[in-house]
């Protein structure tokens, strides 16, 4: 059922990428005084929610900060718990995944995951290959200081760009993201100010969007929210606001 907000959408001004650092699964849980472990269970019925709502909306793009490089140094028990949960969410979504028109993909140090985990995201990143409705793109592993510094590495042991061709487009093909548009929009739950070493090139010019709402109670209606909000922005890629104005008009 459609939300009171929801009518309020402009359809034709709608984030084409939306990148979301899912925050406060563990506030969630002490809250309740139930075991952290809950709260990422309940954080991943929010990417469920949040990610039909977004292909029903027909955003192309979402991409979900899922584990970052700097969560391995969490508790051996709890890192262990969040593989699993990303295996069991894979495994279980891949048929829905595939239905809904979905198609995965994922960005990091994909290589640091367990071995059972990487089989099984690649198998569904295969199995959603041709899907086109919307792109989902786990960052696992992932930091964006990591990301520059991969990069660079694999442009100095090329050896196929020299100085003088470097510039942010050539430099933007070494990324993890080489397939994917900047995200037009980020929302960040649970309050903190703070990128946290997301897509630090790729946020250049995106709208931030931080809500106190905590990741587990994140639903269709938040994103809503966040949407509208982005809505009323005026993004002026470092322009004034007269010449964005008269882009506008042109
Ligand atoms: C931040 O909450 C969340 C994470 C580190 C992991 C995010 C994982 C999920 C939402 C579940 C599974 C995801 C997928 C894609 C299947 P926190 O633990 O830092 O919360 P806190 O700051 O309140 O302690």
């Amino acid at each position: 059922m459609k939300g009171k907000h929801e009518s309020y959408l402009d359809k034709s001004n709608l984030p084409d990428h939306i990148a979301i650092i899912m925050d406060g699964n563990g506030r969630w849980a002490k809250r309740k005084g139930i075991d952290r472990l809950s709260g990422h269970r309940e954080g991943m019925k929010s990417v469920r929610t949040v990610v039909n709502a977004a292909r029903e909306l027909g955003i192309g793009f979402v991409t979900l900060f899922a584990f970052s490089e700097q969560n391995w140094h969490r508790p051996k028990s709890e890192v262990h718990a969040l593989m699993e949960l990303l295996k069991q969410f894979l495994i279980k979504e891949n048929s829905r995944l595939l239905e809904n028109g979905i198609k995965l993909n994922a960005i990091g140090r994909l290589r640091e995951l367990p071995p059972d985990v990487n089989q099984v995201l690649n198998d569904t990143i295969e199995l959603t290959k041709n899907c086109n409705m919307l792109t989902l793109t786990l960052a696992l592993s992932y930091g964006g200081r990591e990301e520059i510094i991969d990069a660079v590495k694999k442009i100095v042991s090329s050896g196929n760009l020299a100085s003088h061709d470097v510039n942010e487009l050539s430099f933007s093909q070494y990324l993890y993201t080489v397939d994917l548009k900047e995200p037009d929009l980020l929302i960040r739950t649970s309050g903190e100010f703070r990128i946290s070493n997301f897509l630090l090139w790729q946020l250049a010019y995106t709208e931030i969007y931080v809500t106190k709402t905590l990741w587990p109670d994140f639903r269709r209606r938040h994103l809503i929210k966040a949407i509208l909000n982005f809505q009323n922005r005026e993004r002026r890629f470092g322009l004034t606001s007269d010449q964005t104005r008269k882009r506008k008009v042109r």
